[in-house]
């Protein structure tokens, strides 16, 4: 049997992995693996491929995705979806593995509604908002990027006797801001999903710099819209000197970690297994240690709240830093 793999949505790390363990681990089941470029764009204009084993050789170390990406518009329409079905069809593909996110398995699950066509997603975002699963491909790389960002940033923050404020990705999800605010322990950290109460704040960090500390790191996430006015408000509330630094698109790319490649060889391998046992449009699933299976339904209920996919503990910490 033929079968597929599609990068869609933001890249993120761990999906180079993913591919090359995609087609080793179809070959090594006795499928023939393809490949599809470009995202759901490529599904609609037929930039579909068999796999070739030696064109994936030098990729599991390399950040974005060697298949490219995209934010398919056209999807939505019938008549593409129609499109990239009788492509699909062309080239003799019954099943397909998908890494993206959210709105990538919402595309795939239509498309399995009006077709058929059986799919498993794996879940791939920095931003680790899927509901049903404590992790996404690619957070583990995009978190150590952000953590050595602000480590950069801390030495001249103290050089300077600044306070710093440093925006990071997520358009609704504040667990890449959390997670790199506890794990640098930075003063203050700003989340969407957590009401900031900026006269609490002011009388914590006035204690603070009383207490000897000279300079300052907030860690906001994109989220909050907030990066701006928090600068502004550290310069007028606490007198200090602040600069802002939005991480940006650095945060999606470099090398994917160890636990990155892990997580890749882990998810595909659960993927291929799943469609070959008969799931039709499931998302695997990274829950309490343990892989799993969940449907499109669970995992798109509602967003995932970063506090709770920490340990108390730290959250308490995290909760605390952004009041
Ligand atoms: O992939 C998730 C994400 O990186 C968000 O954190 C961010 O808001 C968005 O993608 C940016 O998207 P784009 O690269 O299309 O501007």
């Amino acid at each position: 049997m033929s079968i597929a793999i599609i990068t869609s949505g933001g890249d993120s790390a761990g999906m180079n992995p993913a591919v090359k363990r995609f087609v080793e681990y179809a070959y090594e089941k006795n499928e023939t693996p393809y490949l599809i470029y470009d995202g759901l764009e490529g599904l609609i204009d037929n930039k579909i491929h068999k796999a070739d084993p030696q064109k994936i050789n030098d990729i599991v170390h390399r950040g974005g995705t060697m298949l490219r990406t995209s934010r398919s518009k056209r999807f939505f329409d019938i008549a593409y979806r129609q499109q990239a079905y009788d492509n699909l069809k062309a080239n003799k593909i019954k099943k397909l593995v998908v890494v993206g996110g959210d709105g990538s398995f919402k595309a795939l699950n239509q498309f399995y509604a009006d077709f058929k066509v059986p799919f498993v997603g794996i879940p791939a975002t920095i931003d680790n908002d899927i509901f049903g699963t404590d992790y996404c491909l690619g957070v583990d790389t995009a978190l150590n990027v952000i953590v050595q960002s602000i480590d950069s940033v801390r030495d001249t923050a103290y050089s300077f006797r600044r306070a710093f404020v440093i925006e990071t990705m997520g358009r609704h999800s504040g667990y890449l801001a959390l997670v790199s605010a506890i794990a640098s322990g930075a003063e203050i950290c700003l989340i969407p999903e957590i009401k900031p109460d900026f006269a609490t704040m002011k009388k914590r960090l006035q204690k603070t710099l009383a207490d000897g500390k000279i300079y300052l790191m907030a860690i906001v996430a994109e989220g909050t819209e907030k990066a701006n006015y928090l600068t502004e408000w550290l310069e007028v509330e606490l007198g200090m000197e602040s600069r802002l630094t939005t991480l940006g698109h650095i945060q999606r790319g470099g090398n994917p970690t160890v636990f990155d490649r892990l997580q890749a060889y882990e998810f595909v391998t659960f993927a291929i297994d799943g469609l070959l046992n008969g799931h039709t449009n499931d998302v695997v699933v990274y829950k309490s240690s343990k892989y799993g299976y969940k449907s499109i339904e669970e995992v798109s209920q509602k967003p995932q709240d970063p506090r709770q996919m920490l340990n108390p503990k730290y959250l308490k910490q995290g909760t605390e830093l952004s009041r």
